[in-house]
């Protein structure tokens, strides 16, 4: 299949015409990559079967793992829902449009074939002019699973799509480097007590402050236990991950030392098993940051790569799986990685970063 690509001039002020065709192509069962505020999505018509079954294809994605419908406005939620508790009501107007997609029960309307076979439905609103724009003009709601092979992690640029899918679906849209660069936070609205699937830029605190107290699934925290089951079906794969293997290194648990030392002791140990990799002659990795560049340049022959500034959550969750993604292009073999503090956007940076090294963690 011919993939067609196209650039948005100026994301600011889109003209509907630019958007007619990859509006008329999800309406007519079509897919589209386009971007949204967290990563690029890989979009079809969600209450089209076969359009959520082309979707699997194309990422080989196994069928069990439920989409998330998109919508532009309030009015869209109504048909995909049964009913929209307090909590969803609540989180919805703080939080809508933006990075946060909430669990509800589902409709008649919306096929099995986008839920996984689930009761209920994933539903966001995006927080981009370009998505909300296409979305408006599809008039369906847009089914958007990240627009990446199923296993790679999520594409934050339009380049990251065409590697990826291109003579695969039928449009790109080009909409410029995405600005979170994680997906999106998922709550489950449809129980008794609302809970976290998946940490993202709507972060813990954000949620407490609205609804008091938030229950997380412990698949979040770390890996599941034999025969236990992650809420969101997504979150049992292993997800977000570099062809290379990965370590992540934690600041050691001597808590009478102060943050400074201990840092300074996982810096020290990223370098000691980066020395020791590139000892045996094999390709070695380094995620570090823009303060701690300095300490890895002797490392022989060690590719370096800054995920951003420790003072700056939002620069680390910007560049995560584009530095993941540059490490595969350049056929590193072993990865070693500095780890961040879980509080506000760290929880999701952890998240993602313990997903991709498999939960390989070593305390410094
Ligand atoms: O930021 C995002 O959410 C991006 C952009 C494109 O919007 N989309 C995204 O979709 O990350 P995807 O398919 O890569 O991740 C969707 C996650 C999966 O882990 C899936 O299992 C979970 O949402 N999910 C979807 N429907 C669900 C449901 N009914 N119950 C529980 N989990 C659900
Ligand atoms: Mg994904």
């Amino acid at each position: 299949m011919d993939t067609k690509e196209i650039v948005i001039k100026d994301r600011e002020h889109i003209e509907d015409s630019e958007l007619l065709e990859a509006a008329r192509i999800l309406r007519e069962g079509g897919l589209v990559a386009f971007p949204t505020e967290t990563v690029y999505g890989l979009g079809g018509n969600a209450l089209d079967e076969k359009a959520s079954e082309k979707i699997y294809a194309a990422k080989g994605r196994p069928s069990d793992n439920p989409l998330i419908a998109h919508v532009s406005c309030l009015e869209e939620v109504g048909p995909l829902v049964s009913r929209v508790p307090e909590a969803g009501r609540k989180l919805m107007e703080a939080f809508w449009p933006g990075p946060l997609t909430l669990i509800f029960p589902k409709s008649s309307q919306v096929p099995y074939a986008t839920t996984g076979g689930l009761e209920t439905v994933a539903v966001r609103m995006p927080d981009d002019p370009v998505a909300s724009r296409l979305i408006a003009l599809a008039g369906v709601p847009v089914a958007a699973p990240s627009a990446n092979t199923s296993g790679r992690p999520s594409p934050t640029t339009a380049g990251h799509v065409r590697d990826d899918l291109s003579g695969k679906i039928d449009m790109i849209i080009d909409g410029g480097p995405v600005g979170i660069g994680l997906e999106s936070t998922i709550v489950d609205v449809s129980g008794p007590v609302p809970t976290v699937l998946r940490p993202g830029a709507i972060t813990m605190e954000m949620l407490e402050d609205i609804l008091g107290e938030v229950a997380i699934d412990p698949a979040i925290l770390g890996p599941m236990a034999e025969g236990e089951r992650p809420k969101a079906p997504g979150m049992k794969y292993k997800h977000y991950a570099p062809k290379a293997e990965l370590t992540l290194v934690e600041p050691g648990t001597d808590w009478d030392a102060a943050e400074t030392a201990r840092e300074a002791a996982m810096i020290a140990k990223v370098r000691q098993l980066a020395l020791e990799a590139a000892g045996e002659g094999r390709r070695v990795g380094i995620i570090c940051t823009d303060e701690s560049r300095a300490c890895y340049e002797d490392v022989p022959g060690a590719m370096l790569q800054s995920i951003g500034s420790r003072r700056s959550q939002s620069s680390v969750a910007h560049n995560l799986y584009q530095v993941l993604r540059e490490f595969d292009d350049l056929g590193a073999e072993c990865i070693f990685s500095e780890s961040f503090p879980k509080d506000h956007l760290g929880q999701a940076i952890m998240n993602r970063l313990s997903k991709a090294a498999g939960y390989h963690i070593i305390k410094a």
